[in-house]
């Protein structure tokens, strides 16, 4: 068995839903679920049951994961612009600030001018903001970054049109950098009619232009990341469902098969799963960090074989190529075929 070797992967973007809503995933499962899909570090969001818009909520985070994460994480810090004065009290404390001016899960919405551009003036110029962003909003938060000089990141980029703005913003040099998530790759919104309640999630699958056109454009996109949103399936299955795809445990195994029929190079998935994120947030790269693939191994997607506490996955029955084997970080053996060996709290908050 011949194995490949990927440097220290980040996911930039998930939700481990503790404290607050740890019927759905807590750090221990969340984590596990990051070392069972191959992924080293986590960047978890502040939309919690209390968001973390103090410096208190995230102190109170910070105890959780520490007890707990079985891989390295980083916080956000999260705004409406309302809770500017706790900025300088996190901002070192957390891997960037996130900014919602789109619906989605939780109420946290930051929607006026006056306010996002406070915001960008008393965040720290060399810390990135990431931003839910869609449609006339990207083209806004991309001309506050103008003014403003902040670092700013797209997340989870869906339609040709978002795409294209940013790829305008990159060729003027613009500081603006984006991701895009495996269920846009992967899924369009015909899958969501199928999936129902398990399909929907924000932004919205879209349409198989948009989707090609991230395949095809791959080359300005920075950064994969899952936005692992788990949701129990009798949330999912309700009459109004709650948003969000869980994506930890599936998405380098999903990207590993987009290499092995040639839709996507190997290096292109270093860079974006570890290279471009350690820049973007100014992160160094551990050596002796990385996750061990078997490229040749072929197998299907099954529930069982999950570590979120939600335990469902979009893409249960599908055919992968290519398998994580192992994780290691800082020199241990953390995750072999499935099995976690090291105790709750092995993990390292990487800005402490
Ligand atoms: C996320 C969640 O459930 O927290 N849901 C989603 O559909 N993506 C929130 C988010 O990432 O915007
Ligand atoms: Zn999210």
């Amino acid at each position: 068995m011949f194995l490949t070797k990927l440097p220290a992967p980040i996911d930039i973007h998930v939700h481990l839903r503790d404290p607050g809503d740890t019927h759905k995933e807590d750090f221990y499962t969340g984590t596990s679920a990051a070392l069972n899909g191959g992924i080293s570090a986590v960047f978890d969001m502040p939309n919690n049951k209390t968001p973390i818009f103090t410096e208190e909520s995230l102190r109170e985070k910070e105890n959780i994961a520490k007890v707990k994460a079985v891989c390295d994480y980083g916080f956000y810090f999260g705004s409406t612009g309302k809770n500017i004065e706790e900025f300088p009290k996190v901002s070192e404390r957390v891997v960037g600030l996130k900014l919602y001016l789109d619906q989605t899960t939780g109420d946290y919405l930051i929607r006026d001018l006056a306010s996002i551009r406070d915001v960008f003036i008393k965040w720290p110029k060399e810390k990135v903001i990431v931003i839910h962003a869609e449609a006339e909003n990207v083209s806004l938060v991309i001309k506050l970054a103008k003014e403003s000089g902040n670092k700013i990141h797209i997340t989870h980029v869906t339609t040709k049109a978002d795409l294209e703005r940013i790829i305008e913003a990159k060729k003027m040099s613009l500081p603006v950098t984006c991701d895009v998530t495996p269920h846009h790759l992967f899924l369009t919104d015909k899958d969501a009619v199928e999936l129902k309640g398990k399909g929907q999630v924000k932004p919205s699958l879209a349409n198989l232009t948009d989707k090609t056109f991230l395949w095809d454009s791959l080359s300005w996109v920075d950064c994969f990341s899952s936005d692992h949103a788990p949701h129990t399936e009798e949330e999912k299955n309700s009459p109004s469902p709650p948003y969000g795809i869980p994506g930890l445990d599936t998405m380098i195994p999903l990207l590993l098969t987009a290499v092995k029929d040639g839709s996507l190079e190997m290096d292109d998935l270093i860079q974006k799963i570890s290279t471009n994120p350690h820049k973007i947030f100014n992160i160094p790269v551990d050596k002796d960090t990385y996750t061990e693939v078997d490229l040749d191994e072929n197998y299907e997607l099954k529930k069982e074989n999950l570590k979120t506490k939600c335990c469902w996955s979009p893409y249960e029955g599908w055919q992968l190529h290519g398998k994580v084997k192992s994780v290691y970080i800082r020199g241990k053996k953390v995750m072999e075929d499935g099995r976690i060996l090291v105790e709750k709290g092995f993990g390292r908050n990487m800005m402490l």
